[in-house]
């Protein structure tokens, strides 16, 4: 079977290959292809073959795509075995894990990752891996799963705890990048106080951590912080405008809190801190059932429903990819900015333009993949429902200066990754 790479250009049209920089005395470069081989796997979990067909065509089969994607890097690769017909799934152990950095003990830090679990932060653990760190994860899988990071566990620079943020942990390390908190308004919203709470004592607790070690301590805020906004773009001079007791108020109020919090330990203790206010963020290993419309679209159109558009299709919105946020947050986490600094993708789209982006690429993959489609997708558009956020759109002017960060990821590129991400979890069977 013959296995074309798949190019991947940047807002410029040349090749990207790498992600991350050298900057600040810290290189969080890493070749694309290897952290690819982490999240795109489709052979992730090979269906066995029930009427005891021949197996060994599928395998090659798959081989040959999870090649096309990760230049076959699948020699570190656990095999799950899926079993449709009682719909369990088998997993196995890794015989090798993907080669780290080896850096000499001055250079490796002790890295802790609260949330490293969830979304952003397994993202983050594959690049500081892969970089030579030694990374401790301590998530309680509320949102998060252990499946995000499970290509790691045993791996001797690596370190998995069940912990809730909210109880006080001690640890010796370097950096703390604090990032547990749920994201996604179905999540945040199931348990309010809860939500409030790991905004604010999980952030006290890591804060005193950061004070005890000598830790340099990075936060992940959001735009929310901005609430709905009267300025546009928003830059971080602009204190925001939000609804301290309406439904999303847990989160907003929250990391505003926990904003002010970072800044009391600065000025009070010392503590080196960081802050990253974060926009929209896609890439794979996002939740395809939390609601958002980058997953809504894709998730449906792989699957042969019409996509459902909420409104006109006017309102627009901006994405940024997943490599574009992680080279941001160790950029600013090494870097000397201890303002926050947003960090986010203001190439705006509307609604109707990205259903039909989405559309159009999820047919280029299946194609691709020689997948026979029945019927094209329709998209349909239904009424808005009232609290549809307004629209957020970052001025990361900041970031350019202070850091020379600016996204690189095209929305093309970035959806094409998630389309086959999501694309390997459907055969999984887990979507
Ligand atoms: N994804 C985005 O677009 C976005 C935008 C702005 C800000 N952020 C911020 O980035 C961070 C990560 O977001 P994400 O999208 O990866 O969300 P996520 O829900 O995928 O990840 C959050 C992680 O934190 C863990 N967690 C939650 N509460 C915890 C607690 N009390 N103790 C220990 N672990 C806990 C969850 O299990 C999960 O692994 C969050 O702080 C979020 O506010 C994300």
């Amino acid at each position: 079977m013959v296995s074309a790479s798949i190019k991947t250009l940047d807002k410029n049209g040349n090749d990207i290959a790498t992600v991350g920089f050298n900057r600040f005395g810290f290189d969080s470069e890493v070749p694309l292809d290897v952290l690819r081989s982490l999240y795109l796997r489709p052979h992730y979990a090979v269906p066995a073959d029930s009427d005891d067909g021949d197996k060994s065509l599928d395998m090659d089969e798959q081989e040959a795509q999870h090649a096309k994607f990760t230049q076959g890097h699948t020699a570190y690769q656990s095999k799950s075995i899926y079993y449709p017909d009682t719909k369990s799934i088998s997993y196995t152990t890794l015989s090798r894990f993907t080669p780290v950095k080896l850096l000499p003990p001055s250079q490796r830090k002790r890295i802790l990752v609260t949330g490293g679990a969830g979304f952003v932060g397994s993202h983050l653990v594959d690049r500081l891996m892969l970089l030579g760190h030694e990374v401790t994860v301590l998530d309680n899988f509320f949102t998060g799963s252990k499946t995000t990071v499970s290509h790691w566990v045993g791996h001797p620079n690596f370190e998995l705890v069940r912990h809730d943020v909210v109880e006080p942990f001690m640890i010796e390390c370097d950096q703390i990048y604090h990032l547990a908190c749920p994201a996604s308004p179905p999540h945040y919203q199931f348990n309010a106080v809860k939500t409030i709470k790991t905004s604010f004592m999980g952030t006290l607790n890591m804060l005193g951590l950061a004070k005890r070690t000598k830790a340099r301590f990075l936060i992940s805020s959001t735009s929310e912080v901005y609430g709905d906004p009267e300025v546009h773009p928003q830059h971080e001079e602009y204190w925001g405008h939000v609804n301290p007791i309406g439904p999303r108020a847990c989160y907003d109020e929250g990391k505003r809190v926990a904003e002010t919090l970072t800044y009391g330990f600065q000025r009070q203790d010392g503590v080196d801190v960081r802050v990253a206010r974060i926009f929209n963020t896609y890439g794979p290993r996002m939740n395809p059932y939390d609601g958002r419309v980058v997953s809504n679209f894709i998730v449906q159109a792989l699957k042969g429903e019409d996509m459902t558009v909420y409104g006109d299709g006017k309102q627009t919105r901006s994405f940024q990819y997943i490599h574009d946020l992680i080279d941001g947050l160790i950029l600013l986490m090494n870097s000397d900015e201890s303002r926050p600094v947003n960090i986010g993708n203001g190439d705006e789209f509307s609604i109707g333009e990205f259903a039909e982006l989405v559309r159009e690429i999820v047919e280029k993959v299946q194609d691709e993949d020689g997948v026979k489609r029945t019927r094209r997708v329709q998209i349909v558009y239904k009424p808005m429902p009232t609290d549809d956020p307004q629209m957020r759109r970052p001025d990361t002017t900041r970031a350019k200066e202070s850091l020379g960060w600016q996204p690189k990821w095209t929305v093309r590129m970035g959806l094409e990754e998630m389309v086959r991400y999501y694309k390997a979890k459907m055969a999984e069977g887990s979507l």
